[in-house]
């Protein structure tokens, strides 16, 4: 699995964030990072983090070229929630997905606040599906056309 470090979607680095586009097949499976950047403006329990490859770790300023993804997730109540995990098209198939995926999963375990860890995926989107699947989230819900996912931990693992 390849290094990746989540960092603040700031000034200096969100027209690169706002640029990263999915696959032309993939468009309907995740919203822009634009729509997703104003969502968290608004909503302060949204955390908005820009994925980079982990080889720039220790340089003082981040190459734009090296931003490969962005993810979201939400804190509320005692839920960690995973949305808008969305990978570069050109840098699709590299394990940045599942890479940012750990990081994102390891930080909300490490919330006090967070007792349940969950996520929601359109069911046509294999390639999610199969990446959340093999994190070890199970389906549990199915509404308004998206599957909902939760790891066995915290909460869910205890009831
Ligand atoms: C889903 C997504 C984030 C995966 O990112 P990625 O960096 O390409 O994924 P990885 O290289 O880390 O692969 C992780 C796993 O995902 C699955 N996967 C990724 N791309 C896949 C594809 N094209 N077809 C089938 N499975 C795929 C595989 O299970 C893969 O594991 P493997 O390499 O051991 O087979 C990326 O495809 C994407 O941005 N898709 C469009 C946006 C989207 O659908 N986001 C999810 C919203 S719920």
């Amino acid at each position: 699995m390849p290094t990746i470090c989540l960092r603040d979607v700031t000034m200096d680095n969100f027209r690169a964030c706002v640029k990263l586009s999915v696959r032309d097949e993939q468009r309907d499976f995740v919203a822009d990072n634009t729509w997703s950047l104003a969502q968290a403006y608004v909503n302060r329990r949204l955390h908005p983090y820009a994925i980079y490859r982990g080889d720039v770790f220790g340089r003082e300023i981040t190459p734009d070229d090296a931003m490969v993804g962005f993810v979201m997730f939400q804190v509320w109540d005692e839920i960690g929630f995973i949305m808008r995990l969305m990978v570069g098209a050109e840098h699709q198939r590299q394990g940045y997905g599942r890479a940012a995926m750990v990081e994102v999963i390891r930080r909300l375990k490490a919330t006090t606040q967070v007792d349940r860890i969950a996520t929601s995926v359109i069911p046509s989107n294999e390639a999610a599906l199969q990446l959340y699947l093999s994190l070890g989230f199970e389906p549990f819900d199915e509404k308004g056309g998206e599957l909902y996912l939760r790891l066995p931990w915290g909460r869910d693992a205890r009831e």
